[in-house]
């Protein structure tokens, strides 16, 4: 470690050995992730929108000149010696996978052709149940019951890290979305979880079963998709159990990160809200997926969530109270991966006088994703090894719908998330927070 005198409050363990990143799903998410560090390894380009390799983090008072980068002050594994891993029931390796998803040109993709054809998935865990609009799925287990299936994981993870070499696994979720499901009597606990599982009930979804597998192997969990997943008392009781960190749910990428971002703007300067209204085109296989008034309805709650709990209508009546707030995603093929959004919103000022704001913005959704992927697998990983457990809320950042301890309020605004983020690994390493006081200058 450089640029840092600290002494860590935790023991943490050393980042030796390899890291193996999981992802369930082997789609444009995954694929452009790992394209994107072997790009970043090879040294042909920046490992841009990530904290974890690029970001800094000021240490101290002002006046030390404190600032190294955040991978020279936490131990994190080096993307050198990271190895991936997936599981996906469509056969394609990762080059074909990446070239279908069409997210990457063949400028990037070629070079390392061989690389990413060495990515073969696992099979899958998947029931067209949950995900209705995949075609193609042929490489999918057969087991006599869920319990069986996600024993099989349990094996994949074991194979995995033997064969591999690996020292450390962790995994994030990158496959496809699946139908909302309402958490019920059968995710209370962790032994009605296993009866469902046994009894295969309809209640427990694939996603579910990766998340118990992972959890049985001490291998922590990050969920990209809006889907419960992890995201019940019963697995989080497991993962607290077993001491291994989760967190979820539905990456922050486009528009919802846009949101997070104007509207603790709109709070700080006490402006009004009337109106949001948030539509997208969207051509990918996501957008396909979403196409699906189930998989929408698990974006759709995970999108809405965001403003009610920056703005709290409940604090500010006269500004926030019964604003509209409507999402669309209409998938539109042409446009591929390359989504566009448009925002209008209608705010209030001085005496109640209207404006509007109107955003237009032209990303790409999975060049967005790729990093975040990259952050939560490495300071997972790292949370492990600091003995950290549960829900980990500092990752907040990361997510749309973020999980927090049952009875708190998920933290949306991004610039708290920031602070969260930073000031827990300051605090894991035994640094003072920061609370942008400036007390070196006032304190008599
Ligand atoms: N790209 C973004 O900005 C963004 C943001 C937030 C969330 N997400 C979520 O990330 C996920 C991945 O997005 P994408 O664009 O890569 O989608 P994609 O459709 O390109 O890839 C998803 C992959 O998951 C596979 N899959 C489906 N069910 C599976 C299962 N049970 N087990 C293993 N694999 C399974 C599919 O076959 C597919 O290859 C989606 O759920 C999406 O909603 C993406």
């Amino acid at each position: 470690m450089q640029g840092s005198s600290s002494t860590p409050r935790v023991s943490i363990q050393p980042a030796t050995g390899k890291l193996g990143i999981l992802t369930p799903g082997l789609g444009a998410v995954a694929t452009t992730f790992i394209a994107g560090v072997e790009s970043v390894r090879r040294g042909w380009s920046a490992p841009i929108g990530s904290l974890t390799q690029m970001a800094t983090i000021r240490l101290g008072k002002r006046t030390e000149g404190r600032s190294p980068l955040i991978k020279d002050f936490v131990p994190l594994y080096d993307l050198n010696n990271v190895v991936f891993g997936a599981w996906d029931p469509i056969a394609d390796d990762a080059y074909t996978a990446a070239k279908k998803a069409g997210v990457l040109e063949d400028k990037d993709l070629e070079p390392m052709a061989d690389f990413l054809k060495a990515i073969v998935p696992m099979k899958a865990v998947f029931d067209s149940k949950y995900v209705t609009r995949l075609t193609n799925t042929t490489n999918v287990k057969t087991g006599k019951s869920k319990r069986d299936l996600a024993e099989q994981l349990r094996q994949d993870i074991r194979d995995f890290k033997a064969k591999n070499g690996c020292d450390r696994l962790v995994a994030v979720w990158c496959a496809s979305t699946e139908a909302f499901i309402k958490p019920g009597p059968k995710h209370a606990t962790v032994a009605a979880f296993e009866a469902a599982m046994d009894a295969s009930d309809d209640d427990i979804a694939p996603s579910m079963l990766y998340a118990w597998a992972c959890i049985m192997e001490g291998v922590p969990y990050c969920n990209g998709a809006p889907n419960l997943a992890v995201d019940t008392p019963a697995l989080i009781q497991l993962a607290n159990e077993r001491g291994v960190p989760i967190s979820g749910k539905d990456f922050k990428t486009g528009q919802t990160w846009m949101k997070t971002v104007i509207a603790p703007g709109l709070k700080a300067r006490m402006l009004g809200l009337a109106g949001w209204y948030s539509t997208n085109i969207l051509g990918n296989r996501d957008g396909e997926v979403l196409d699906d008034p189930a998989s929408f309805k698990t974006k759709e709650e995970s999108k809405l969530s965001v403003l009610h709990t920056i703005l709290q209508p409940e604090v500010y009546p006269q500004l926030y109270k019964d604003f509209s707030h409507v999402v669309r995603i209409n998938y539109y093929p042409p446009r591929g991966d390359n989504k566009e959004g448009w925002d209008n919103i209608d705010i209030v000022g001085w005496m109640g006088y209207p404006m509007q704001i109107k955003v237009n913005f032209l990303c790409r959704d999975s060049i967005l994703a790729a990093p975040i992927v990259l952050d939560l697998a490495l300071f997972s990983d790292f949370a492990m090894r600091a003995g950290m457990k549960g829900i980990q809320e500092w990752l907040s950042f990361y997510y749309k719908s973020p999980m927090a301890a049952p009875g708190l309020q998920p933290e949306h605004d991004l610039f708290i998330q920031q602070t969260k983020l930073k000031n827990t690994l300051r605090h894991l390493m035994g640094e003072e927070q920061i609370t942008h006081l400036g007390l070196e200058y006032y304190a008599s």
